[in-house]
């Protein structure tokens, strides 16, 4: 199966319509990682797929033309979705030779044998002709991996983005104007705030470089090609590598017998009585990670509320706070709240963590024992509200 990009540039990559974790990330709409072929002169194969899918590659990759003839085989990233087939597509290859950063090679050689690979390491800005494509490698450290890098095909203002601007969607359709945008809008955002949120400063260095860039199209690794939208996709990544805090409170709470979400409801109530704030609220063990953690890419203020169960937050509330800590969201405000029963409560658990978030208390911790009496949900609308206000401020 393949789909053509330009005439004698493929798409050759796998979709993978199963997936539903991708390490940790859930991917509800499936997955794709691509791979393409450019037949020219020299014939290079861009990226390969995950090493469960490598005898799909190789048969998409033999429908257009013989493995042995096979010249180059581009490796803009290391990690294991687009280079686990590497080693299996490498032996049926013989004159490849593997072209990659300094850094990827050193990755790759982690992972697998590669001593009797015929590596080219490439420098930031190097060339490759192909014959009437040249090929031009822009290292990209940190989107997603440092050993990460663009492959710009200048002839046909084409580039390859690897991890960048990419969605996990699995899909029939291979080009943007062929799915909805506000879909492919939505399911990139979410790969931004799982995936690459925390690289926004090495973002805004590769959009600068592309800028001085002639691009009709963008061939990332993971979903649908951009051909149309480009403008669009541009702007999202501009806003998001900026990471800028919305007039929004988000509010993540774990409960057993209702008193923490009573809690948080009230809190909720008390957001909503200022106007011009967004809040949404969320029972973390009925929500996942991912949908966390893309609430909370661009909220100001965060309420975060656990019953205590063995004098901890409940682990769904210990996994949200890993996860949100690694993503590093630019939440400024916070409240904790939940209840408990005797001794150690959880409450002080997660204040102990704003302090190494440096998230800013805007009241004193919420403590409620057993059940809130109307004192306690007075408390936790004036906290909302107070919450609410801050995030109004500029
Ligand atoms: Fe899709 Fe960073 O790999």
């Amino acid at each position: 199966m393949h789909t053509q990009l330009f005439p004698g540039i493929d798409w050759v990559g796998f979709v993978d319509w199963n997936i539903r974790d991708f390490h940790s990330y859930n991917t509800e709409r499936g997955a794709t990682y691509n791979a393409y072929l450019i037949r020219d002169e020299k014939i290079a194969l861009i990226d390969t797929v995950k090493k469960a899918a490598a005898d799909t590659l190789l048969k998409n990759v033999s429908e257009l033309v013989d493995l042995d003839k096979v010249d180059y085989l581009i490796c803009n990233h290391a990690e294991q979705d687009h280079a686990g087939a590497m080693a299996q597509v490498v032996a049926q290859m013989p004159n490849v030779q593997v072209i990659c950063s300094p850094r990827c090679k050193d990755i790759l050689s982690g992972y697998t044998d590669t001593s009797s690979w015929n590596f080219r390491i490439v420098a930031n800005g190097e060339t490759i002709s192909l014959g009437e494509n040249t090929l031009t490698f822009i290292h990209t450290p940190m989107v997603h991996w440092p050993d990460s890098m663009f492959t710009y095909v200048g002839e046909k203002k084409l580039l390859f983005s690897m991890d960048g601007f990419g969605q996990h969607i699995a899909s029939s359709e291979r080009f943007d104007d062929e799915i909805p945008l506000d879909l492919l809008l939505e399911e990139a955002r979410i790969y931004y705030a799982n995936i690459v949120y925390p690289y926004g400063a090495m973002v805004q260095k590769v959009l600068a470089a592309a800028a001085d860039l002639p691009i009709e199209m963008i061939a990332p690794s993971h979903g649908l090609i951009w051909r149309k939208n480009i403008p669009a996709i541009i702007e999202a990544y501009s806003r998001w590598a900026a990471k800028t805090a919305e007039k929004k409170v988000v509010i993540f709470y774990d409960t057993m017998w209702e008193s923490t979400e009573i809690l948080a409801k009230a809190i909720y109530e008390g957001v909503l009585s200022v106007p011009g704030v967004s809040c949404t609220m969320t029972h973390v063990r009925k929500s996942t990670l991912t949908e966390i953690s893309t609430a909370a890419m661009d909220a100001k203020c965060c309420a975060l509320g656990s019953a205590t169960l063995n004098g901890l937050p409940t682990p769904t509330i210990g996994a949200v706070m890993t996860y949100l800590q690694g993503l590093r969201f630019p939440i400024q405000n916070a409240l904790a709240f939940g209840s408990f029963g005797w001794g150690k409560n959880a409450v002080d658990e997660i204040s102990a963590w704003f302090t190494k978030m440096e998230w800013t208390p805007i009241a004193e911790p919420i403590k409620c024992k057993w059940r809130p009496t109307q004192e306690i949900i007075a408390q936790c609308e004036e906290a909302g509200r107070q919450l609410a206000l801050k995030a109004l401020e500029d």
